[in-house]
């Protein structure tokens, strides 16, 4: 450099330098000015990109300035050199769930506040068996979720119920897969429709929350493929969800992150995953599918399995460590970098869409949306005639509410399926009802003695201990019973993120103190001939066998959410008819066995680490139906207001062909306008392998049918859906024989019996022989009248 002396030169490296430090390392545009615009962008960024700049993205980021409180987000280190944006990733499956108070204020000084809807937890939902309306659910929260400025939506999560008392049950859909694949179709659809993403969570087996890290799960390749993966293969294939995130539990010793055969070969290649595949928040997981080898670490190994994204933060060294020691290569590391890149290129923050620190301006119509659904899944579990008349609605008299749990409902569980909502919106019970014109006398007005009843949840931001009221016999007589004409108990239950539900009176079990209320509150009730109902708000099942018959009613309201009391008294009132049906059977009890010999539920060693999925398929009402144990409620039934008769049922055909049509008419037989769901479950020959007495094949819900309306609801069975897996061929097999499909109103109350017959065996898919079990599973098979 002519006429610069070297002091000058050196004085301008320093300058350099700092501005190097002053603003990071990636500060610059690139030399040749390549920069992420759109797909044909992609190759000439790979060239360009160092391959620190590469792991840096594929470690996620904790950042949440541009939404705060969403869990995470992906890097925006990268933006000013190749203008790739941070996106933003909020939890959870009940709604956005984001920090309230974005900062700054109104201009009349008040702290600027922005709450997003809570909707009813995930078995709520799937309790309506209302496709239409899960679609109306996600929509609504991707509205808000790109109104608030999130990218990518951290649910649906749609783990199997497989026992009661998995802590997180709550947030999760069903103990079926088709409900489970299904409802998260419908809702992943209508929120992908408002241009953000959702991803499908915890990918898979993740079913306890004890040992919840690393738990090593033992599963067979048939139960993960027809119960544990099909819902997720639904998902996947009818709705294209942007992002998969993956379990912490390992699967048959290998961490899913790492495990190519999980991610790459059934994902991506059996069922044609195009999104980005995450790991769960520090869910790296600690074993590789790969043998120990310089550069096998969790960070590269996961790259190396087809996984992109570590959340919330990952290793760019322990990915360029892979690399340099030759573990990884250049080729799968670019398949990752390319996969996140063409997710950011459909996200609201590639489009430059400013979040909004506003109040929510879908509040209003969204809430809509949540009570209508809280209505829908609602599911009256009983309704007997006191003085000839059922005991809801009620219709008129006083109504006498008792329990704290009135003014204490649970609108949903802790942890990362929480969201923060408008305190100021939320209405109890007593409240409620009187909003809905009833008169009331609430027990919690009264000052009687407090007594300890709910153990506390505990995990991530659970429940504290809840103490119930005890008022004498004589005061609940004459405070209450007397001058009402029905009484309300209400019992609630918190959930959490973290822990699961105690096997202990005040979590599964009634506690001392509720006891004593029903038990007092029935006695009353009955001398007086006023009915006596118990509403449940609660996310998940409870105990109910042992005290149930001393009630009229049941309401099961769940965790409603923002809409909390006011759906659940619009229906004890009468003004709104439920529709739901249980989409998570009831048992009789988590512990003991039934006349048979049978345990009560199949999960036997549920909580155990390492745990053995000895029930194989048999998960739920698969389990109770086949090996004939009896159950409180079971999976597909609830009550609601109206009366429906089912009529000409049919078959397309005797012999199956391809597919088959089942339809039937379904008729209004009351004067209560309501909604009926319609199940059809298929019963297979099950002789080469052995199946469950029936499984869910098809569903439907009526629209709402006025007195003597009727409709025919159609379904379609094709060849997949009669399929079972056989584990020794690894191929989805129809079985050729006699087929019964049973058109019911719930998994026992089958209203009709149709036959077909398949000739030849039909192979209907050959997948890959992976997610070999590494130990014995010793799964349990049907009693030998049912092979
Ligand atoms: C949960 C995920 C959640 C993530 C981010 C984890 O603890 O298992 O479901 O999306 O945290 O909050």
């Amino acid at each position: 450099m002519p006429g610069k002396s070297k002091c000058a030169l050196s004085l301008m490296t320093a300058v350099m330098l700092v501005m190097v430090f002053a603003v990071g390392p990636y500060a610059f545009a690139n030399e040749k000015n390549v920069r992420l615009e759109d797909e044909s962008s992609i190759p000439e960024l790979l060239k360009v990109m160092t391959l620190e700049e590469k792991a840096l993205l594929l470690a996620g980021d904790w950042d949440s300035q541009k939404l705060k409180g969403a869990a995470g987000s992906t890097t925006g280190d990268l933006y000013e050199k190749y203008g790739i944006p941070a996106t933003s990733l909020p939890d959870g499956p009940a709604g956005v769930r984001i920090d309230p108070l974005p900062g700054g204020t109104a201009p009349d000084g008040t702290p600027l506040t922005r709450y997003a809807t809570q909707f009813p937890n995930a078995s709520a939902r799937a309790s309506t068996w209302n496709l239409d309306l899960l679609n109306k659910v996600g929509r609504s929260i991707g509205k808000e979720l790109r109104y608030f400025g999130g990218d990518l939506w951290l649910a649906p999560a749609m783990n199997i119920h497989r026992h009661p008392l998995n802590g997180r049950n709550f947030e999760y859909y069903s103990e079926d897969p088709l409900l489970s694949g299904k409802a998260s179709a419908a809702e992943v659809k209508g929120l992908q429709s408002q241009r953000v993403g959702a991803t499908i969570k915890h990918f898979a087996a993740n079913n306890q929350e004890n040992s919840r890290r690393n738990l090593p799960t033992n599963v067979s390749q048939r139960a993960l493929r027809e119960i544990y993966l099909r819902g997720f293969e639904i998902a996947v294939k009818e709705a294209k969800p942007w992002a998969i995130m993956t379990a912490y539990n390992q699967i048959n010793g290998v961490s899913p992150p790492q495990n190519p055969e999980l991610i790459t070969t059934i994902a991506r290649k059996e069922w044609g995953f195009d999104g980005i595949v995450m790991t769960d928040w520090g869910g790296q997981g600690n074993a590789s599918y790969w043998e120990p080898q310089p550069g096998n670490n969790a960070y590269s190994s996961m790259v190396k399995a087809g996984t992109d994204l570590s959340m919330p933060s990952g290793s760019p060294e322990a990915i360029i460590e892979g690399y340099q020691k030759g573990f990884l290569t250049m080729e799968e590391i670019d398949a990752a970098v390319a996969r996140i890149l063409k997710y950011v290129l459909k996200t609201p923050a590639f489009e430059g869409v400013q979040p909004s620190t506003d109040h929510n301006k879908y509040a209003e119509e969204n809430e809509q949306v949540a009570y209508d659904t809280a209505v829908e899944g609602m599911v009256i579990l009983k309704n007997e005639k006191v003085k000839g008349k059922k005991a809801l609605p009620i219709t008129g008299g006083t109504i006498g509410t008792i329990g704290n749990a009135t003014n204490n409902l649970v609108r949903g569980g802790a942890g990362s399926g929480n969201v923060n909502v408008d305190p100021s919106k939320l209405v109890h019970l007593a409240q409620a009802l009187k909003e809905e014109g009833a008169k009331v006398i609430d027990a919690t007005e009264f000052d009687y003695p407090q007594v300890d009843s709910i153990l506390p949840v505990g995990g991530l931001g659970g429940d504290p201990a809840f103490k119930e009221m005890k008022p004498s016999k004589e005061q609940l007589a004459k405070d209450i019973v007397d001058k009402s004409d029905s009484v309300i108990m209400t019992i609630r239950r918190g959930s959490a993120e973290g822990v699961d539900v105690q096997a202990e009176k005040g979590a599964y079990y009634l506690s001392d103190a509720e006891q004593y209320l029903i038990d007092t509150a029935s006695e009353l009730c009955r001398k007086a001939k006023k009915p006596f109902i118990v509403v449940l708000s609660t996310g998940a099942p409870i105990e109910m066998e042992s005290w149930k018959d001393k009630t009229d009613a049941i309401l099961l309201a769940w965790e409603t959410g923002t809409v909390l009391g006011k759906p659940i008294a619009a229906v004890l009132t009468g003004k709104e008819n439920p529709s739901g049906k249980l989409s998570t059977t009831f048992p009789i009890d988590i512990k003991g066995k039934a006349p048979n010999g049978r345990p009560y539920v199949p999960s036997t060693t549920f909580g155990e680490n390492p745990v053995t999925y000895h029930e194989g398929i048999y998960v739920g009402y698969r389990y109770y139906d086949t090996f004939n144990v009896p159950v409180s409620y079971e999976f597909g039934y609830g009550k609601n207001y109206s009366d429906f008769s089912y009529s000409k049922p049919k078959l397309s055909s005797k012999k199956f062909n391809q597919s088959i049509k089942v339809s039937v008419d379904v008729k209004n037989t009351s004067n209560v306008p309501g909604k009926e769901v319609v199940q059809v479950y298929v019963g297979a020959p099950g002789k080469a392998l052995h199946k469950p007495v029936k499984e869910l094949k098809a569903f439907g819900k009526t629209r709402e049918l006025g007195k003597n309306e009727r409709q025919t609801l159609t379904f379609t069975l094709d060849a997949r859906s009669l399929a079972s897996f056989d584990e020794k061929r690894s191929a989805w097999v129809v079985e050729p024989g006699k087929y019964t499909v049973y058109i019911g109103a719930s998994s026992k109350d089958i209203k009709h019996t149709l036959h077909f017959t398949v000739d030849k065996e039909i192979l209907v898919e050959k997948v890959n022989d992976v997610l070999k079990p590494v130990t014995d599973i010793g799964e349990i098979v049907p009693p030998k009248k049912n092979k």
